[in-house]
């Protein structure tokens, strides 16, 4: 039975090769932000209030200017098209299908036109910045004559985070047939034949450009090491506004100090992010930098959360201590290997129902009439 994101994940487990599953779970070297992501949401409790009228409500919000039915985004996140064939044009579907966003990664397996071409909008293009500029200018251009709404710029990272499991299984792109990975495939054929109808095996985006060796086989970790400018630093915001007439979202801020910097910037949006625990490891959890991040912003710019989320309640947790929405990354694509289109639609249909769910249970029908008050901020423990 599938009933809850933590469900869709066993299923993804079994339908994946070990490998691929375990580069969508992998966190940097000791895993400690990857699961502080997860504890930080247990260490807020709820603040309930009683006989309030919960007969009808309202998760929709708005997020730079759209209106979503539900506080999700699909994160940014590389490769999703290894988990079922097409998967982010998938995945972006799904989103649309249910008032949700999807953002497309520069590391994306279909390009960013077959992104477009086949979902509806809106849909947000999360931008690494390449040593070429060229490359990268090229990429910001598509997206624009896509229609894309948003640029998501991921500011966390100037290196590959060091993630351990990937190294020991010497995850490349197209997958390397070593005997370990040819055995474990044996055991996943049913990935094996959905997989032949994947329009490539490789990072769709840059297949012209010449960046990507055309018959071997990469380590993720090693191509972008070699090819992401670790350089850029805030001046170049202004050089990417020259190239971008839309807004742009800063995915990775960690500290006050950063989302100050990105208000005088003229940033429209910040995703207070750790990357999923898979860049620096002992980041603290996303939920815990979030209220310092609110502060700092003072609602000159609208605050997203990324990491962790699990439950609708987590996400309610979210937007009570200031964030406008939330993006979730690994359960969207334990829902994509679980069962394409309609396991992203699911894993967004649970816990759109639970953040409903919870709404109701703490007497506040409407998630924009939620602050601070609903969380029992005098019973927080310190980290
Ligand atoms: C990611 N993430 C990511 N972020 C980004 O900006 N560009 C990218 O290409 C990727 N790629 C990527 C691949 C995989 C397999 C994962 C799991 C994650 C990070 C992602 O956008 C998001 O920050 C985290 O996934 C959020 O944490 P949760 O929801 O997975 O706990």
């Amino acid at each position: 039975m599938l009933i809850n994101i933590e469900d869709l994940r066993q299923r993804a487990r079994r339908r994946l090769p070990k490998a691929v599953f375990e580069y969508v779970e992998s966190g940097a070297e000791d895993g400690y932000t990857l699961n502080a992501n997860r504890r930080g949401f247990e260490r807020y409790l709820f603040r309930a209030r009683s006989l309030v009228d919960v007969s009808a409500r309202d998760q929709s919000t708005t997020v730079l200017g759209q209106k979503l039915s539900t506080p999700l985004i699909l994160g940014p996140t590389g490769l999703a098209g290894l988990l079922a064939p097409w998967g982010e044009v998938l995945a972006a579907k799904a989103a649309a299908s249910r008032g949700s966003l999807f953002t497309l990664s520069t590391m994306s397996i279909c390009t960013i036109e077959e992104v477009a071409a086949a979902a509806p909008p809106p849909l947000w293009f999360q931008l690494y910045v390449w040593k070429d500029r060229g490359i990268t200018r090229s990429l910001v251009e598509r997206a624009r004559a896509a229609g894309y709404h948003a640029l998501c710029l991921t500011v966390d990272v100037p290196e590959m985070g060091n993630r351990e499991l990937d190294r020991r299984n010497g995850f490349s792109v197209p997958p390397r047939l070593t005997f370990t990975n040819v055995l474990d495939i044996f055991r996943h054929l049913g990935w094996v034949l959905r997989m032949s109808s994947s329009p490539r095996a490789t990072f769709g985006n840059f297949i012209d450009t010449g960046s990507l060796a055309k018959k071997d086989a990469v380590s993720v970790a090693g191509f972008t090491n070699r090819q992401f400018d670790p350089s850029i630093s805030w001046k170049d915001l202004e050089w990417l506004r020259s190239i971008w007439p839309g807004p742009v979202v800063l995915k990775g801020i960690s500290c006050a100090e950063d989302a100050r910097l990105a208000v005088e910037h003229g940033v429209e949006a910040l995703i207070v992010s750790n990357h999923g625990g898979r860049q620096l490891d002992f980041l603290p959890a996303a939920i815990d930098v979030l209220p310092e991040v609110v502060d700092a912003v003072q609602g000159r710019a609208e605050v997203i959360l990324d990491g962790g989320i699990r439950r609708g309640s987590d996400v309610v947790k979210a937007i009570a201590l200031g964030a406008r929405a939330c993006m979730i990354g690994r359960p969207f694509l334990y829902g994509l290997a679980a069962n394409g289109q309609a396991g992203v639609e699911l894993t967004l249909d649970i816990l759109s129902k639970e953040i409903d769910r919870t709404l109701a249970l703490i007497g506040r029908p409407r998630l924009s009439e939620l602050d601070r008050s609903a969380l029992r901020m005098d019973l927080l423990p310190s980290t």
